[in-house]
């Protein structure tokens, strides 16, 4: 970490050919470097602006328009003219703080064209395009002009037109939660609205058929496409309209009641960038860098307070009910089964975050979350959260100065928690004095949540407003030398390039669901559909490492379905720089020693030098291969849905002539993620570049190998 900033110039060819205005030119085309993907932009008839995609010989968005339409002013649309143009080349090589891997290459060929309207107050508009190897982007641009100054949008009207009734893995375009299941279904068949009323999601609104972004789709002759944005900055969130039987999407931007629109920005202005991730290859969805390229460089300078870690902490036991956030007790999350209601069983005591510490101590773990500790939780699922939460003040049976102490004694750091309940003013509040407050307390890192309907009301998790709120978090944190994870965030869209104290964030449907859902929890072919779609927007903090998989101690209801052993090759699998080993301590014991498996989690790296996708196939399987900064070593995890699986391991991405000493985590002969998910099995094993190995996965199972270096 220590040394890495941004080293923007390692291989920088900037040629910026400006392109002298050719105003009769009426259609332009711009390439990738490899001129495998490339986009056609003109104007219709009406003088619309209009574009087109093409993979190789393929047309893969056929003719689709734009237009803004804006409250007392007239839509921006027909009539313009392309009064000039300008191109240019990029191939520069950045580094990543944190991150997947350390060198990310940005190559791409860039196109701006300048519009004007042709009427009497001549509106300008700019596009930019840009064409990657790996897929598209672009942006609009409203330049300083005398006839825009503050505008309210009220729809950007961004048409996407497939070319096939492709298979999609969706989620519904609610503009409060992405907490849903993905769905795998023809275009033609994509219905959102059935999605409304999710008896487990705390605030949710699904205005109309729409998806939320990342999504995925396979075109019949095997393209991958996925639709998302990056750069979402003073702008709201993009969901895309569904039109069935047109084959057709166009943005519809998260509104604002309180605004009556979309979003109000001041000219100059620049809308994120609309992007198309195009792969022949599903694991090459995985290993795009579209989206965190097409973000601004590192804004912020020197993030090494950070440090990726794995951590363990005061949360799980909440959610299986064994104890409460509140000191209170009257918030269970287990009346049902403990028949305890009422009754306080708070988690976050001092002599519980203890033998927390002491388990993180013992086994290798660096970081610690206590949820619960502070005042509030007694009113924070109530209808009037404002003011609720105090960030800076201790339940009685919690002495913070007493855990900390301890904490420091012991090598572990302490992640404070900052749950919100959808108060951003109560959190805006105190942000400051809440941060120096961690400061002063050797804390650098903080995991936020969202939890209900935003406060105020008529304002939603993904509109324009919420979208200003995180981003403010990120800045004063930034400024404060703060990490962030946040959860019931605002998508990743690739800004931890400009700010890279956003470590990670939830924004899908995590662990926790597998607790208390009513719907049968996390279904085994849900981490294989994420790993493709929310996972292309930047890291997940899923929380995995759950070993007691059916907890029957607390739920009968409730389960993980997974094996153990795909738990452990979440940690692979799911990238994020904080990954939480998340079951109880006693849960990873075994006759008073700790379980065999967990060493693969003592092991397993959090921080890459180079990530591979070995295989997989979107929704059912995926394979992955990391190798850890500084150390050299490789990690491999491999996830299959409720299918079984034999997966042939080619270990050729090692170096040549090293030997290896590989540890297998693996399913055992009887693994079944329903009726036996603890079997599991470890093997040890000498491998070279040249080692090949056959491992069975079983339905909901996987593996993880370590394959260190003596
Ligand atoms: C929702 C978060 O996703 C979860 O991890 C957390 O435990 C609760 N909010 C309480 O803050
Ligand atoms: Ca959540």
């Amino acid at each position: 970490m220590k040394s890495i900033n941004l080293h923007l110039s390692l291989f920088v060819l900037l040629t910026l050919l400006l392109a002298s205005c050719k105003a009769d030119k009426k259609q332009f085309t711009v390439s990738s470097p490899d001129n495998a993907n490339a986009i056609e932009f003109s104007l219709t008839d009406s003088g619309q602006p209009m574009y087109v995609v093409k993979h190789k010989d393929k047309t893969i968005i056929d003719t689709s328009l734009m237009s803004f339409d804006f409250k007392d002013l007239p839509s921006l649309k027909d009539n313009l003219k392309i009064i000039g143009s300008s191109t240019g080349s990029v191939d520069e090589t950045w580094q990543m703080p944190w991150g997947e891997q350390l060198d990310v290459r940005n190559n791409y060929n860039e196109l701006v064209v300048n519009l004007e309207e042709q009427s009497e107050s001549k509106r300008l508009l700019n596009i930019h395009f840009k064409v990657y190897n790996d897929g598209i982007g672009f942006r609009y641009e409203f330049p300083e002009q005398p006839n825009m100054g503050e505008i309210l949008i009220t729809d950007e009207n961004t048409e996407f037109k497939l070319t096939g009734d492709h298979k999609v893995w969706w989620i519904p375009g609610d503009w409060d939660i992405y907490e849903h299941l993905y769905n795998e279904t023809k275009f033609s068949e994509i219905d959102a609205i059935s999605k409304r009323n999710h008896p487990n999601l705390s605030a949710t609104y699904i205005p109309e058929n729409a998806v939320n972004t990342p999504v995925t789709m396979k075109t019949d002759d095997g393209l991958y496409l996925s639709f998302h944005e990056a750069d979402l900055t003073n702008y709201a969130g993009m969901t895309l309209k569904v039109d069935n039987a047109n084959l057709d999407m166009v943005s519809e931007l998260v509104g604002s009641d309180r605004l009556g629109g979309k979003a109000k920005v001041t000219v100059p202005f620049n809308t994120p960038w609309r992007t198309i991730q195009i792969a022949e290859k599903p694991g090459d969805l995985i290993e795009s860098k579209l989206i965190i390229n097409l973000n601004d460089p590192n804004a912020i300078g020197d993030v090494s307070y950070f440090t990726p870690m794995k951590y363990v902490g005061i949360w799980w036991e909440m959610h299986i009910g064994k104890s409460t956030w509140d000191m209170e007790g009257g918030q269970d999350m287990n009346t049902a089964t403990t028949g305890k209601a009422g009754s306080s069983r708070h988690g976050a005591t001092t002599e519980n975050a203890k033998k927390y510490i002491d388990f993180a101590a013992a086994n290798g773990i660096k970081g610690l979350l206590v949820e619960g500790w502070n005042t509030g939780w007694d009113k924070w699922i109530s209808n009037d959260r404002e003011g609720v939460f105090d960030f800076m003040t201790p339940y009685a049976d919690y002495d913070f100065d007493a855990v900390m102490a301890y904490a420091k004694e012991k090598g572990v750091e302490v992640i404070m928690h900052h749950e919100t309940s959808a108060a951003p003013l109560t959190y805006e509040k105190q942000m400051d004095q809440a941060y120096d407050f961690m400061k002063a307390n050797g804390i650098n890192s903080v995991k936020t949540g969202y939890v209900g309907k935003i406060i105020p009301q008529g304002e939603y998790h993904h509109g324009q407003w919420m979208v200003n709120h995180y981003q403010k978090v990120i800045e004063e944190a930034a400024k404060k030398k703060i990490a962030v994870n946040a959860h019931e965030p605002i998508k990743d869209t690739g800004k931890r390039r400009t700010y890279p104290n956003e470590i990670s964030r939830e924004g899908m449907r995590g662990q926790e669901f597998n607790a208390w859902a009513t719907d049968g929890g996390n279904p085994p072919n849900h981490l294989p559909t994420v790993a493709f779609t929310r996972m292309l927007g930047g890291p997940f903090d899923f929380t995995p490492g759950v070993f007691n998989i059916k907890f029957d101690d607390y739920k009968k209801s409730n389960q993980v379905n997974t094996t153990l052993a795909q738990q452990l090759a979440l940690y692979v699998v799911i990238y994020s720089p904080i990954e939480m080993a998340c079951d109880l301590p006693e849960h990873y014991m075994v006759d008073g020693k700790v379980h065999p498996a967990f060493q693969f989690i003592t092991d397993v790296g959090v921080d890459w030098q180079q990530s591979q996708v070995l295989d997989g196939e979107v929704g059912d399987f995926v394979v992955m291969a990391r190798q850890e900064r500084g150390t050299g070593n490789w990690f491999v995890g491999g996830i299959t849905d409720e299918n079984a699986r034999d997966q042939h391991i080619m270990f050729d991405f090692l170096d040549e002539g090293k030997t290896y000493h590989a540890t297998i985590y693996k399913d055992g002969p009887n693994a079944h993620w329903n009726d036996n998910p603890q079997d599991y099995a470890i093997e040890h094993m000498d491998v070279t570049k040249d080692s090949v190995l056959d491992i069975h996965m079983a339905p909901g199972g996987g593996f993880a190998i370590s394959i260190m270096q003596d």
